[in-house]
């Protein structure tokens, strides 16, 4: 399937690790030139020398998403270098409940108030902020691409990570307004529903990445509730989560907008 994506130019927010890493390096070898934005400069730079090596384009936006004038400085900057955004995946995000308060995984109720701006800040304003960075000109051009990444979380909750799920379920409903008043302009506007993805870092990656089905008798219980992973004996990857995104990205899905792709085994069918 020719995606057509070659020659265009992608900004992937949170790109340094995990999902956002491995949506960089599949952009990259469809050809696409790919800003690779982080909070982290080392993550970034690794990223970036990766995408170079194995022959791509790649350039560093080290920026913090929850900043709008730093977003809109690192957009002119990707802007001046590589050219206008056409792909914008925002998929920096984190489940900061477990690591806020005295307590691993408070609920809501135990939850200190101060830590609900982080949450709502990374999760859902970050969001907003990338996409008024990169919006005008996108308007202008009449050619776009937006895809955020959320959660199952926001879309049938999840407890002890209640902020979570309601800045994800913000996600879902912005993402769909947004595609109502950017259709006419010709961009489209998805997002891509995760569950527990196995990969490299400890905090947000289930710690399950190498285990396999036949040996491990928890990983066998916590597939129970992903149908299709059960049958495959493994958790979602962070190849399955880069191959809905490129194809949302890419022109074989010009017709689909507003829509929220679960990714997920099956977790949730909603
Ligand atoms: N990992 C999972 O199991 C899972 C499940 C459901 C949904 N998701 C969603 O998928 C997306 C990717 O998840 P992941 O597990 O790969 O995340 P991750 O925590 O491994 O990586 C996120 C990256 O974002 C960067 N980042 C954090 N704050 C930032 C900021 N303010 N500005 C710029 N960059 C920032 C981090 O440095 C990190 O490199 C997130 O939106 C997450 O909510 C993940």
């Amino acid at each position: 399937m020719n995606l057509e994506l070659s020659g265009k130019v992608a900004l992937v927010s949170g790109g340094g690790m995990g999902v956002g890493r491995e949506i960089c390096r599949r952009l990259a070898a469809e050809g696409v030139k790919v800003a690779v934005n982080d909070i982290l400069p080392d993550r970034c730079a690794a990223v970036v020398a990766e995408i170079v090596q194995a022959g791509g384009e790649a350039l560093a936006t080290v920026c913090d998403i929850t900043n709008l004038d730093a977003v809109r400085a690192g957009v002119a900057d990707v802007a001046a270098r590589f050219g206008p955004v056409d792909i914008l995946v925002n998929n920096a995000g984190v489940v900061p409940e477990r690591r806020t308060g005295e307590i691993g995984r408070p609920t809501f109720l135990e939850m200190e108030p101060r830590f609900w701006n982080k949450i709502v800040d990374l999760n859902y304003y970050g969001v907003m902020n990338c996409i008024a960075a990169v919006g005008p000109s996108m308007v202008e051009r009449r050619y776009g691409k937006i895809v955020s990444m959320v959660s199952d979380a926001g879309r049938v909750g999840e407890a002890r990570m209640a902020v979570y799920s309601g800045a994800k379920a913000a996600i879902i409903g912005f993402s769909k307004a947004i595609a109502k008043e950017m259709g006419p302009h010709r961009i489209n506007v998805n997002t891509v529903s995760l569950s527990a993805v196995a990969h490299e870092n400890p905090i947000a990656g289930f710690q399950k990445m190498n285990a396999k089905a036949d040996t491990d008798e928890t990983l066998r219980k916590v597939l129970r509730n992903y149908p299709i992973g059960e049958g495959l004996g493994r958790l979602t990857s962070v190849e399955d989560a880069a191959d809905a995104v490129l194809f949302l990205v890419s022109e074989r899905s010009v017709y689909i907008t507003g829509q929220c792709l679960g990714v997920n085994g099956g977790f949730a069918m909603v």
